[in-house]
């Protein structure tokens, strides 16, 4: 198999994960047994080392200018560090802003809006990239979508970790289908997290016959997207996104309140989530819930977006193009079709073996 040429857009702790992840799991072929933390060891044929990192971009002046393995410790960044990031020989490179800095993140993260940027698309096509990564943050409807035009115009696959609604439109994937180019998203489910978790939960309350009364999620955290999802007009979509990946498994209207609740500085990139369900059993006789997760967010998410760069690396090869319905819906909270996870699992089984197209 070939490589996979990276290019990340937001040099975020989602980024520091990912980009450190590279060199952690640099070793893990296909004969290894399980290896704690990865879902595929190989994803169709890929190994963890094939992908290799070409370009990156962001707007923060801390970050630019730096090599990546450096940019994904400076500035807020705060999550755990486990590895020293790979020698890729790619420098931060300086990119539009549009609204990808809201207020509350204009007070932390310094920014030269008038400064020169780099034309992405041609940076892209220069890199040769296959893939983009877009970890814009919360609210940045304009960035996002800024991104996904760059991919189309650059013949580069597109994945959205983030929660503006583009892969999981027709409109955005009939364009992408149209351009022959694949794109997954969007906002990344992690691994083990509040939304798999959750769902998790809905689906026994579900499949042992007992009737979901009320739920809410609360999420607490320390890293920027919490100081960031702050300005609640911002976080439209990523409360419906959230909101959506559990009610899409109950077959009946449930009241819910799922979403980022506060932000606690000293927990860094510790996201803790508070989960109460309240259901009826037998008899109608009432009951609770109460769950407590406590994780640390941003590897969360690089663990699935692996293979989610994987995948649409499969896709690029077999000629598909447009929106990649199994890893979509295993991966990400908002996908263009929802499906209970077990059967994501297995549908992306069936991507990886050939059986399914997309
Ligand atoms: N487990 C998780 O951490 C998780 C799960 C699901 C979704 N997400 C989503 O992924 C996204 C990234 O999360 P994060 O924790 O890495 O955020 P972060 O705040 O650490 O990183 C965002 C980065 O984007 C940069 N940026 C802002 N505007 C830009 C632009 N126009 N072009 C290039 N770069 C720009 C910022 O300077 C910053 O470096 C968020 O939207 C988050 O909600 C994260």
């Amino acid at each position: 198999m070939g490589k996979i040429r990276l290019a990340i857009a937001g040099v975020g702790n989602c980024a520091s994960s990912l980009i450190q992840g590279l060199e952690y799991y640099k070793d893990v072929g296909e004969n290894d047994q399980l290896v704690p933390g990865l879902m595929h060891n190989v994803f169709g044929g890929y190994k963890i080392s094939d992908i290799e990192p070409v370009a990156a971009f962001d707007v923060d002046n801390r970050k630019i200018g730096l090599p990546l393995e450096e940019a994904i410790f400076a500035g807020e960044n705060c999550t755990k560090k486990f590895s020293d990031g790979p020698r890729t020989g790619v420098t931060v490179e300086r990119a539009p802003v549009h609204d990808g800095i809201g207020k509350k993140l204009g007070e932390v993260i310094p920014i030269d809006k008038d400064a020169p940027t780099v034309d992405v698309a041609k940076v892209l096509e220069d890199t040769n990239a296959d893939v983009l990564v877009s970890y814009m943050p919360v609210g940045s409807a304009e960035a996002a979508r800024y991104y996904a035009e760059q991919c189309l115009a650059s013949n580069t696959a597109f994945v959205n970790g983030m929660p503006e609604f583009i892969c999981s439109t027709d409109e955005w994937g009939d364009r992408f289908r149209d351009a022959g180019i694949p794109c997954a998203g969007d906002d990344i489910k992690s691994q083990v997290g509040a939304t798999i978790l959750h769902r998790v939960l809905s689906r026994l309350f579900i499949d042992r016959g007992a009737e979901i009364i009320e739920s809410y999620q609360l999420n607490i955290g320390g890293n920027t997207d919490f100081y960031n999802m702050l300005e609640e007009e911002r976080l439209t979509s990523k409360r419906i996104s959230k909101t959506e990946a559990v009610q899409s498994l109950v077959p009946y209207k449930v009241p819910l309140r799922i979403g980022p609740s506060d932000f606690v500085p000293f927990l860094k990139d510790n996201k803790v989530c508070y989960i109460k369900m309240t259901g009826k059993k037998f008899g109608d006789v009432p009951f609770e819930l109460d769950v407590k997760l406590s994780v640390e967010d941003s590897p969360n998410s690089a663990g699935v977006m692996i293979d989610a760069i994987r995948a649409s690396k499969l896709a690029i090869d077999r000629g598909v193009g447009g929106q990649l319905i199994s890893i979509s819906s295993y991966s990400f909270k908002h996908p263009p079709q929802q499906f209970p996870d077990d059967v994501c699992h297995q549908m992306v089984e069936e991507f990886i073996s050939g059986e399914r197209e997309r």
